[in-house]
């Protein structure tokens, strides 16, 4: 294992005022780096990076751009000294990505092109890129290392697995671009100062998030898709992992991004197993109240169990999560009780 970055860089974070960009300007002012966000705001809080700044003592600064817009981010490379970029933009829900594929080829793919584009203008040559375990689809592996193959079955896991491969072949025919493509599992949890959160716009479609409204009152009770799979408690199985541990990850990766040529390839998960009705149990003890729920028909597209294989980004970097999903569930929860309207004031 060999760590070729130890100084300060500056990074242009984009989506940085949404969930997991959010968290990760914490670790990376934290870790001593400079942050520069690009948002264009959809999904995301601009009061996120004033809590930023009240955690950390330095409040990133804030371009409201968009990532397909080539115009703007010329002009941001242009004011800012950049050394990396870490690239979280895009648009994440995969129900509404069978609604609207062509919107989500255009920011995520598009948006992934033009920015790619844009930094090599600026002569930035190292990115790294959020990807997702939705590209594994359902293969039915107990625990899935990088080499299973990809299957997405929706456009927005169909898009990450496009921007994947456009950045692959991206450093394969540009020498100096160096790349690191993180698969997330299913990140939950919250910063444990309360101040940053989850605050998704609109009705939650994931879980935690759904708990967390039911928990505080705002919704009456949380549907349990599918309760006939076979697994221990017929619910379905998902690798949960602690915000934070994503967050630190990234930091990680901005160490090693120089250490090999093309593009490295990881999974950021636990390697634990967590089921629905486990996940809610947990939720209601860390909130120290009842969850109400109804066990109702699968969801369209969900697969039985989906678990990562960390081997590869332990062996490789020695990056282990640190959070186990009671603490997820209690950090969720003290976002949600110290924030019950989320980010608005
Ligand atoms: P999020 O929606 O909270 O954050 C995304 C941010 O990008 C938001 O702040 C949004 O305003 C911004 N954005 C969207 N389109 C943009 C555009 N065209 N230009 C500029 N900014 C734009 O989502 P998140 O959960 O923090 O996810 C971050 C990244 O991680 C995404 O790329 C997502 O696909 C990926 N990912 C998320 C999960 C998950 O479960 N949360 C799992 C795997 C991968
Ligand atoms: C988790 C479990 C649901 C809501 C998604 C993306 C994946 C990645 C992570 C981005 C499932 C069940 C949910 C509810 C429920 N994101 N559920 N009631 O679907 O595992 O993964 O987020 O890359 O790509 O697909 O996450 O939080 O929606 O669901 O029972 O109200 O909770 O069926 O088993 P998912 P989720």
């Amino acid at each position: 294992m060999t760590t070729c970055i130890t100084g300060p860089l500056r990074v242009l974070v984009t989506g940085g005022a949404g969930f997991i960009g959010s968290h990760t300007c914490v670790e990376l002012v934290e870790a001593g780096h400079e942050v520069v966000v690009v948002d264009d705001l959809s999904n995301g809080h601009a009061v996120a990076l004033d809590r930023v700044g009240e955690i950390t003592g330095t409040r990133p600064v804030l371009e409201v751009a968009d990532v397909t817009d080539a115009t703007a981010l010329d002009s941001i490379f242009r004011r800012h000294t950049i050394d990396a970029v870490v690239h979280f933009a895009a648009r994440k829900a995969v129900g509404e990505s069978t609604e609207i594929p062509l919107d989500y080829f255009h920011t995520n793919v598009g948006g992934t092109a033009t920015l790619l584009a844009s930094a090599r203008r600026a002569g930035v040559r190292r990115i790294v890129f959020s990807s997702s375990c939705s590209i594994y689809g359902s293969t039915g592996a107990d625990d899935l290392d990088e080499s299973a193959p990809a299957a997405p079955t929706n456009p927005y896991a169909w898009s990450k697995l496009a921007c994947e491969q456009m950045i692959e072949q991206a450093c394969r025919h540009h020498d100096d671009l160096r790349a690191v493509s993180l698969r997330y599992f299913n990140p939950i949890g919250a910063h444990p100062s309360g101040l940053l959160g989850e605050e998704p716009h609109g009705t939650p479609r994931n879980i935690v998030p759904y708990l967390a409204q039911v928990a505080v009152g705002r919704r009456e009770r949380v549907q349990v898709f599918g309760g006939d799979y076979v697994t221990p408690d017929g619910s379905a199985i998902r690798d949960y992992v602690h915000v934070v541990d994503i967050a630190r990850g990234h930091v990680t990766a901005l160490d090693h991004v120089d250490d090999r040529a093309g593009m490295q390839l990881f999974n950021l998960g636990t390697g634990q197993g967590t089921s629905v009705l486990e996940l809610r149990a947990a939720f209601a003890a860390a909130a120290g109240r009842e969850i109400p729920y109804v066990v109702t028909d699968r969801r369209l597209g969900d697969v039985p169990r989906l678990v990562a294989n960390i081997d590869a980004v332990s062996h490789a970097w020695g990056w282990a999560p640190k959070y186990d999903v009671a603490t997820m569930c209690c950090d969720s929860w003290r976002f949600q009780e110290l924030n019950p309207d989320g980010y608005r004031r």
